[in-house]
């Protein structure tokens, strides 16, 4: 098994004067020894998203406008760990796939997890479950599967489990969000999640490639729309595909 590498830890920018042996030490708890784990692995953050940080994802050298909201909201993070400043949801949308919104969304989910830890480091109050990645498309697909193979099978508890903790999280990534048609099953657990995690007053970083004021015709659902809209700051990804470039 390879072990983690501190180099890459979202807490390295948080920790510039620890030696490589203490910052690997927080790190295995975030990333788990292997990479593969610790708090990373429970908010289901993408494995080759786990690494990005708001200080230095690639996307930002592109994204002047995206690279203004991402500064600020990096401090709103730690001023919601100190003085308990309500953070606002967030759009992030392109026409174009590729621009580097799940990039960026998984940076920001990232850099709460690391605040959260240090939180508690420092005896502040912190989340148990601070963040949750979702992916739309694929967890209307789990839905589909498990609503085909009928009560009670694998697909519906796990579809059941992710809403739960995309309810719960405290920050939530929805990734992809209208991109593929929704089934009208399928529309109500989205809505369950939207309108709860509002009514609840937590912040949802959304990646989407249709603009907040065209959701409604692809939602379908003029009161989920309304929802997301909800203390929501849209946030337009420019260019084309930088897929591949590395
Ligand atoms: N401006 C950029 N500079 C360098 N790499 C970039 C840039 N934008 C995106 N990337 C890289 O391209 C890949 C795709 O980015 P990402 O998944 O964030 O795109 P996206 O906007 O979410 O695309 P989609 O709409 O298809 O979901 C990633 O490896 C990311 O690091
Ligand atoms: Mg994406």
């Amino acid at each position: 098994m390879t072990q983690f590498d501190a180099t890459q830890s979202i807490l390295r920018h948080h920790a510039k004067s620890a030696d490589p042996a203490t910052l690997w030490q927080h790190s295995v708890i975030l990333h788990g020894a292997s990479g593969r784990g610790g708090a990373l692995e429970s908010a289901n953050i993408p494995h080759d998203y786990r690494h990005y940080t708001p200080v230095d994802a690639p996307p930002l050298d592109s994204q002047p406008k995206a690279k203004q909201f991402v500064d600020r909201y990096t401090q709103l993070i730690g001023e919601h760990f100190t003085t308990g400043h309500r953070l606002k949801s967030l759009y992030f949308v392109s026409a174009s796939p590729g621009t580097g919104k799940t990039t960026i969304a998984c940076a920001l989910l990232n850099e709460f997890i690391a605040v959260n830890y240090v939180a508690g480091l420092q005896g502040h109050d912190n989340y148990r479950n601070p963040a949750y990645f979702l992916d739309a498309n694929e967890w209307q697909a789990t839905y589909n599967l498990g609503v085909t193979l009928g009560d009670g099978n694998a697909y519906l508890r796990k579809f059941t489990s992710q809403l739960e903790k995309a309810l719960t999280a405290q920050l939530c990534v929805i990734d992809d969000l209208a991109v593929s048609a929704l089934t009208d099953g399928f529309r109500r657990h989205l809505h369950t999640l939207i309108n709860g995690r509002m009514l609840a007053g937590k912040p949802t970083i959304y990646t989407s490639n249709v603009a907040l004021r065209e959701l409604l015709l692809s939602l379908g659902d003029d009161r989920l729309a309304d929802r997301v809209k909800d203390m929501c700051a849209e946030v337009a990804f420019v260019g084309g595909s930088k897929r591949g470039v590395r």
